[in-house]
């Protein structure tokens, strides 16, 4: 059984949609969900599944490893961050390598990095004029948005769509596309193995 740690500081919508992609899995589970923000609408999914939770603070994940052990305790082996605003620091990066991975709700390199996040990014992919926009499902490294990109979907935008009309229909292609490469990746890693 592969266990997966989802990160997140939101909603949820993304977890939610993985939690139930794998809910009947024999070979995949979510088996912990982690926050940094207590009250996350994430939080209450995971429990609504029966999902264990873990919140965490910057002085537990910055300047502590504890979550390498809460991580060992729930056997996890995958981590995937779905709407994770920190930077994941080194020793987490190093102790998952290659094996977490990232949505982001544009197609990088552009509108990435720092601070590009959530409404903030559907605003600058509408202020350029863009003709599409899209996701990005990527490694992590110890930079934001900069690791290898597994995957890219792209939706046509219109000129009058609002960056809130962006924010849907990209989110349409995150919830359509994330767990079938969640699971691809986790695939992968098993049949090299
Ligand atoms: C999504 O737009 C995702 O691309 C970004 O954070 C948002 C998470 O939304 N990383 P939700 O909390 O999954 O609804």
């Amino acid at each position: 059984m592969t266990n997966i740690a989802i990160f997140a500081s939101g909603g949820g919508s993304n977890a939610e949609k993985i939690i139930e992609y794998f809910k009947d899995s024999e070979r995949i589970k979510v088996s912990l969900v982690v926050s940094n923000k207590p009250g996350a609408g994430v939080l209450t999914i995971a429990a609504a599944h029966g999902i264990p939770t873990q919140i965490i603070d910057r002085q537990m994940f910055y300047e502590s490893e504890t979550i390498l052990d809460v991580l060992e305790k729930h056997h996890v082996s995958f981590v995937v961050l779905a709407g994770f605003l920190w930077l994941v620091p080194g020793y987490l990066v190093r102790a998952f390598s290659g094996k977490i991975v990232n949505i982001h709700p544009a197609l990088l390199p552009k509108y990435g990095g720092k601070g590009m996040y959530g409404a903030n990014v559907h605003a600058a992919v509408k202020a350029a004029g863009e003709t599409q926009s899209g996701i990005t499902i990527h490694l992590v490294n110890e930079h934001y948005d900069e690791g290898d990109i597994i995957f890219q979907a792209t939706c046509p935008l219109e000129t009058n769509d609002t960056a809130a009309e962006i924010g849907r229909k990209v989110l349409q292609l995150e919830h359509r596309h994330f767990p079938e490469i969640i699971e691809q990746v986790i695939q992968a890693h098993i049949n090299a193995r």
